[in-house]
């Protein structure tokens, strides 16, 4: 598998948002997409602004965790100035994981699902990943798909990588196709929060699983729905309970 480069120019040829990608930063290689972004956003970049890399040293996951992303992979970021109340900004992530899952589907050609909050699932296995990390009024949004698994190392168990699937996949068109999907469920969420959520709910592979969460407390259940603000409904043996961040792990020795 070679690492096709990613050109601005192309990209930017493709590009059919209105908003995300306008303007467009892209770079070989940095420690963080979100890094960038996050500076960019300080310095007053318009929502929708986008920096997308192919590699990333320091690339950051969910719960403080560090996102492994070797070159020819998908890394970008997206500063938002979301005016929806704060208590809603969670339903960001929830868009963006659909978004980027309908984007890598149609370009990719391989069923993506969704597992709670923003996971990317191929088969079964991560794919992909979001980050959302705020700042007073800015909010940044990191999507890192991978694509092509990283040269002579070890794979990480449990992850999946869309070029081994489909080995034609141009990184431009995935880079601009997801663009695309994330800015139409963002903007949907201000027009009609509730369809997002039901496409979420459409691609889960988490609703009707037994899940454990680990987290601040660790909950065992059935996950029964997502509610308005994207948090998970677990039924357990005490009753409902409603889980806002933790690490979702469905343990196959319960199904
Ligand atoms: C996760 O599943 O834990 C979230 C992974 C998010 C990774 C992306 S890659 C682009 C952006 N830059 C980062 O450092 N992280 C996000």
């Amino acid at each position: 598998m070679t690492v096709e480069p990613i050109l601005a120019e192309e990209i930017a040829e493709r590009l059919r948002t209105v908003r995300f990608g306008r303007p467009l930063q892209v770079h070989r290689r940095v420690t963080s997409t979100n890094d960038l972004a996050r500076m960019l956003a300080a310095g007053g970049a318009p929502e929708g602004t986008a920096v997308i890399a192919s590699e990333q040293s320091h690339g950051r996951g969910r719960l403080g965790r560090r996102w492994t992303s070797p070159a020819g992979g998908l890394y970008f970021s997206i500063v938002l100035r979301p005016l929806l109340p704060r208590e809603r900004w969670s339903l960001i992530s929830l868009a963006a994981a659909v978004g980027a899952a309908a984007g890598a589907e149609a370009v990719a050609g391989v069923p993506i699902k969704v597992k709670w909050p923003n996971d990317l699932l191929l088969d079964g296995d991560k794919v992909g990943g979001i980050l959302v990390e705020a700042a007073e009024e800015t909010a940044v949004c990191g999507i890192g798909i991978n694509v092509i698994p990283p040269a002579g190392g070890t794979r990480e168990a449990q992850a999946a990588w869309l070029a081994v699937r489909n080995p034609q996949l141009s990184l431009t068109a995935l880079a601009s196709e997801v663009l695309l999907e994330c800015e139409r469920r963002y903007v949907r969420l201000y027009e009609d929060a509730p369809a997002v959520l039901a496409e979420w709910r459409s691609r889960s592979a988490t609703l009707g699983r037994h899940v454990h969460v680990a987290g601040p407390e660790e909950i065992d259940g059935i996950a029964e729905d997502v509610d308005e603000s994207g948090a998970l409904l677990v039924r357990t043996a005490e009753g409902v309970r409603r889980v806002l961040a933790g690490d979702v792990q469905h343990p196959q020795h319960m199904e």
